[in-house]
């Protein structure tokens, strides 16, 4: 049941601009910038990263304060530069663990021979190496230094080390160097991060797999002006389908009104009224879906006769009849040749025992529950926390950004899929 329902005028969908989704866009970079003299190329791809929709958050080591000053990385990112282990969350609240579960990627960029060495042994003795020790997000490191520094057996074995235990590098180049010298050492342009730091999010965990995702609210005509809707942005199952399609899915999004530009790369079917979405999803279910995740929040009441004429004021008490919506979910976990079927389930008190109804109710595979009526968490919010419940297992998916969430939430589904599938 969607609680919350409240009249809104009915906005064509044609009036908002559409744009597409970068694979950045709304992505948490965390830049550390550590001693080298090619930091003074690193506000340059904070300005890349950004322009291509990323929020860039910028830690610095004491040396690479020496080469560049944390006001120019405070002006170019916009936010406070971090650069102390201990200063950082006295001020800000953002402590190494807060800044290490912020970021979706991590890149060191220049990274030292002397910085490299440090993740090696997995040293914490300051702030940057402390977060890449305490962060599951991916590393890309961006080497800066000497050619016969870069060319040392140790630093070539630091190297190997590294990108066996899953860090990313990008560059060096080769050419004129700062010490006057010409060889490998050169840290890769600013302009190529973009692109390098969009890879970072792609894995083949879906490869193959064919997606469908309900998202966003449903709007329930009253009259030709009027609508019942909920406070649903439609950011959780956005997030899923951007996900997904990091994931290498084939992604079908059924939306119902939102303000979001739709995922690029996905098939993204617009509705507005349930009954709509019901339709557009059973049509697509025919072409063969592996996953149905249903993270719209779709009304359960329609008006029972929408007027053809806007409603005129005239009595003290208005009343409408009121008919079932179908239900999508269920239709769905019904069908003979069903797919590995994920519910959501919007509560705002018992929110384990009401999921687990639900998964038994509705026949699921998942369910995902989260609490709502927060408003630092759920509907309307940037921020989500779920638990996900599924045959005997249960996970935990702590608050952090929806785009986060969806992550996390899909790796679950594609462990658990494959599961079921070998
Ligand atoms: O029963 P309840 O509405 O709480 O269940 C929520 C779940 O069911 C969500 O996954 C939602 O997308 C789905 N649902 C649906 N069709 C409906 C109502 C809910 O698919 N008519």
């Amino acid at each position: 049941m969607v609680l919350g329902f409240f009249l809104g005028r009915r906005k064509s969908i044609k009036d908002i601009c559409w744009k597409f989704m970068d694979l950045l866009l709304s992505k948490r970079v965390l830049l550390i910038v550590t001693g080298g003299v090619a930091a003074y190329k690193s506000p340059e791809i904070v300005r890349k990263l950004r322009s291509a929709g990323a929020e860039v958050r910028v830690a610095m080591t004491s040396a690479a304060r020496e080469f560049v000053t944390e006001l120019t990385f405070q002006a170019v990112s916009g936010k406070e530069v971090y650069t102390s282990l201990f200063l950082g969350e006295a001020d800000s609240g953002m402590g190494h663990i807060e800044l290490a579960r912020w970021s979706d990627a991590i890149v060191v960029a220049p990274a030292s021979a002397d910085f490299i060495s440090q993740l090696v042994a997995g040293r914490a003795g300051d702030l940057a190496s402390t977060i890449c020790l305490a962060t599951s997000s991916k590393i890309l490191i961006a080497p800066a230094m000497n050619q016969q520094m870069w060319k040392s057996p140790a630093t070539q074995e630091n190297i190997r080390n590294l990108k066996d235990r899953g860090f990313l590098f990008h560059g060096p180049l080769s050419g004129d160097q700062a010490c006057g010298e010409v060889g490998p050492g050169r840290m890769a342009e600013p302009d190529s991060f973009a692109g390098v730091v969009a890879e970072m999010f792609k894995t083949n965990y879906l490869s193959g797999l064919k997606i469908l995702i309900t998202a966003g609210p449903t709007h329930e005509p009253i009259d030709p002006v009027r609508y019942i809707a909920n406070r649903s942005s439609g950011l959780m199952g956005y997030s899923i389908a951007a996900a997904a399609l990091e994931m290498n899915a084939n992604v079908t999004l059924v939306s119902g009104p939102t303000n979001l530009p739709p995922p690029s790369g996905a098939k993204v079917i617009q509705v507005s009224t349930a009954q709509e979405m019901y339709e557009a999803t059973l049509k697509e279910m025919d072409m063969g879906q592996d996953i149905f995740i249903g993270a719209a929040a779709v009304a359960d009441y329609t008006p029972e006769k929408p007027s053809k004429h806007k409603i005129k004021k005239r009595e003290n008490r208005l009343s409408m009849a009121m008919v079932a919506n179908p239900d999508i979910l269920l239709a769905v976990s019904k069908l003979a040749n069903r797919p590995f079927v994920v519910g959501f389930a919007a509560e705002t008190d018992n929110l384990e025992e009401n999921a687990l109804a639900k998964l038994n109710k509705k026949g699921l595979d998942m369910i995902a529950a989260n609490l709502v009526g927060k408003s630092d968490r759920g509907f309307s919010s940037e921020d989500n926390e779920l638990i996900v419940l599924s045959g005997q297992e249960k996970n935990h998916i702590r608050k952090s950004p929806k785009p986060k969430v969806a992550r996390s939430l899909l790796q679950l589904i594609a462990e658990k899929h494959s599961r079921c599938h070998t």
